[in-house]
């Protein structure tokens, strides 16, 4: 464990410690039509990749991983694709209740889930409930998220509190703000990482990820493996975080992962 440029501990090296890595997990569609293959095989195998990610994290010590795994934006996509998706999360979710137990995951997911079936709600309140204890990694899974909605359903909240003559508008401030969006208690992710080749945030946690180190690779999410995660934390390793500061104040780390 060590220090971090806010004096807070996480691991990796000395000054670069990785608490929280967020990724969009992008390219199972084109890794599946490469193959001849049906869209949603790609997303199969993408399971496979968050399994292999997660390993990694566990062996790293680090604490929190988000990962983006139905935006806002996805229900435009084919009705059949939408569908099999959903089939996928409700298997996964139930599936994986165990492996998360016995690896001291606890589960939370992040987004508007009211728009999913009664049966998926109740499916990923059941597994939050079953995994909530344990105190190794946080894996927060992001469906039917996006960074402005979560910005806004702060400031609906806040304005809800203004309302009620519980909170003065002059109180507003960046932190009051952050301390009301879907992941609140936990630091803003260190490392960003972009698979399938598009450089862009697409919506993704956008208040949080003000000062991330952005990683973008054209390796597609289901061939992303293990060596592919180490060589984004090596990558991030060798960044200069400054957070406003000069280069001179801050000593950037080398420390690379084996
Ligand atoms: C983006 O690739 C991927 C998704 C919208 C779905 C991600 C879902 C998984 C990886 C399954 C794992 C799920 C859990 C429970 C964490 P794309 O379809 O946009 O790929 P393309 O850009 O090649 O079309």
């Amino acid at each position: 464990m060590n220090e971090r440029a806010d004096g807070t501990e996480g691991a990796g090296s000395t000054s670069q410690p990785v608490r929280h890595v967020a990724i969009i997990m992008d390219g199972n569609g084109r890794w599946a039509e490469q193959r001849g293959l049906p869209r949603h095989a790609g997303h199969r195998a993408g399971l496979e990749s968050v399994r292999r990610v997660i390993e990694v994290c566990l062996q790293e010590g680090i604490h929190t991983l988000t990962l983006f795994a139905f935006s806002s934006e996805n229900w435009r996509r084919p009705k059949k694709e939408v569908s099999l998706l959903m089939d996928l999360f409700l298997s996964a979710l139930q599936g994986e209740v165990k492996r998360m137990q016995a690896n001291d995951i606890r589960l939370r997911v992040i987004g508007d889930r009211s728009a999913f079936s009664r049966k998926l709600q109740g499916r990923i309140t059941d597994a939050e409930q079953q995994t909530r204890a344990n105190q190794g990694l946080l894996l927060q899974i992001a469906a039917n998220y996006g960074g402005r909605w979560d910005i806004a359903q702060a400031a609906r909240k806040l304005c809800e509190q203004v309302r009620d003559g519980s909170l003065a508008p002059e109180q507003v401030d960046e932190s009051l703000i952050a301390s009301h969006l879907s992941c609140a208690d936990q630091p803003d992710p260190d490392l960003f990482i972009r698979t399938g080749g598009e450089r862009r945030i697409s919506n993704f946690l956008l208040w949080q990820c003000a000062y991330t180190e952005l990683y973008f690779t054209s390796r597609l999410w289901p061939d992303f493996d293990q060596d592919a995660m180490r060589e984004a934390l090596n990558d991030y390793a060798g960044r200069q975080r400054r957070f406003g500061k000069t280069g001179a104040q801050v000593k950037g780390g080398r420390t690379p992962v084996s």
